[in-house]
């Protein structure tokens, strides 16, 4: 049987990408944010994904506003990294789990989940910079990936609650996938930062920590938040934390926490980290 045993929780600002493309990992800037890393490329390594479950958004690079869809399962084969418009990120092909992803969009649909199927999607820095902060820059990636897209660029975003509950089908439906693989969720985005307008460059700190304690220890408490606070407390991008509910609705109510790094800045934003094991794994 198929199992969700970790959840990782991470940030996916391009500009990171950009510093290890680049080569800037060893400058004063980049460099702590590289350290809070560390223990998370050793822990990749021991646990071992068979396949991520990637929770991301794309940035109006596959879609744009003539389709949204609110959740897009990856059922391609394989998802090359977009051209973001500095040219694609120099990073290997995506390769998908496309079995398990078929039966996901299945069960899910069943489970009365309606997802829209891609079979055929490229990704952005949205996907493609948490596995760099994972991972480094492999030849290949080490794992398969089936992305998941949630919008959050165009409202109406996705409620945390609905979010959390789509967590909650993606265990189950991967749980009754009749092949042994280690499967890990990501969450990614976040955390406060807004890109625009008047509060543009907006950190909240507290908020942001608060935030952490609550998904790590009361994620039932942590998906009633409503989208008003992120816009608020976290900015107008702040809303990308659903997602951390979609991961964390996939993993047990009580989770041993094996990580956890907060960093600012990194470009205008501030970048959460979380590892989560589920007891049982
Ligand atoms: C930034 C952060 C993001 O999450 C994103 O998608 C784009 C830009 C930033 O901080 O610059
Ligand atoms: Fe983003």
């Amino acid at each position: 049987m198929a199992r969700i045993t970790a959840g990782v929780a991470c940030s996916h600002v391009p500009a990171i990408g950009a510093a290890v493309d680049l080569g800037k990992t060893e400058e004063e800037y980049w460099k702590p944010l590289f350290k809070g890393f560390e223990y998370s490329k050793e822990w990749i390594k021991e646990h071992k994904p068979d396949v991520i479950f990637m929770v991301y958004n794309d940035h109006c690079t596959a879609f744009d506003a003539s389709v949204i869809p609110t959740f897009a399962l990856g059922c391609a084969p394989e998802f090359k990294p977009a051209d973001e418009g500095w040219g694609p990120r120099p990073v290997p092909v995506v390769k998908n789990h496309g079995v398990l992803a078929s039966h996901i969009a299945q069960s899910l649909i069943l489970d009365e989940f309606d997802i829209t199927i891609m079979n055929e999607m490229e990704v952005d820095h949205g996907l493609t910079v948490p596995l760099t902060l994972m991972y480094g820059q492999p030849e290949e990636w080490p794992c398969l990936v089936i992305p998941l897209a949630v919008n959050v660029v165009l409202y109406p975003a996705p409620t945390t609650n609905r979010c959390y509950q789509l967590g909650k089908a993606i265990r189950r439906a991967v749980e009754s996938f009749d092949e042994d693989l280690n499967v890990v969720i990501f969450g990614t985005g976040g955390m406060s930062h807004q890109l625009q307008y008047k509060r543009a460059g907006l950190i909240n700190s507290d908020w942001d920590n608060m935030f952490m304690d609550k998904i790590v220890n009361d994620p039932v408490a942590a998906s009633q938040i409503p989208h008003i606070e992120y816009l608020r407390e976290a900015g107008s991008e702040g809303v990308e934390m659903v997602m951390w509910s979609v991961m964390r609705g996939a993993l047990d109510e009580e989770v041993e926490l094996k990580h956890r790094f907060y960093h600012v800045p990194a470009s205008n934003t501030a970048v959460g980290h979380l590892i989560m094991e589920n007891k049982a794994a």
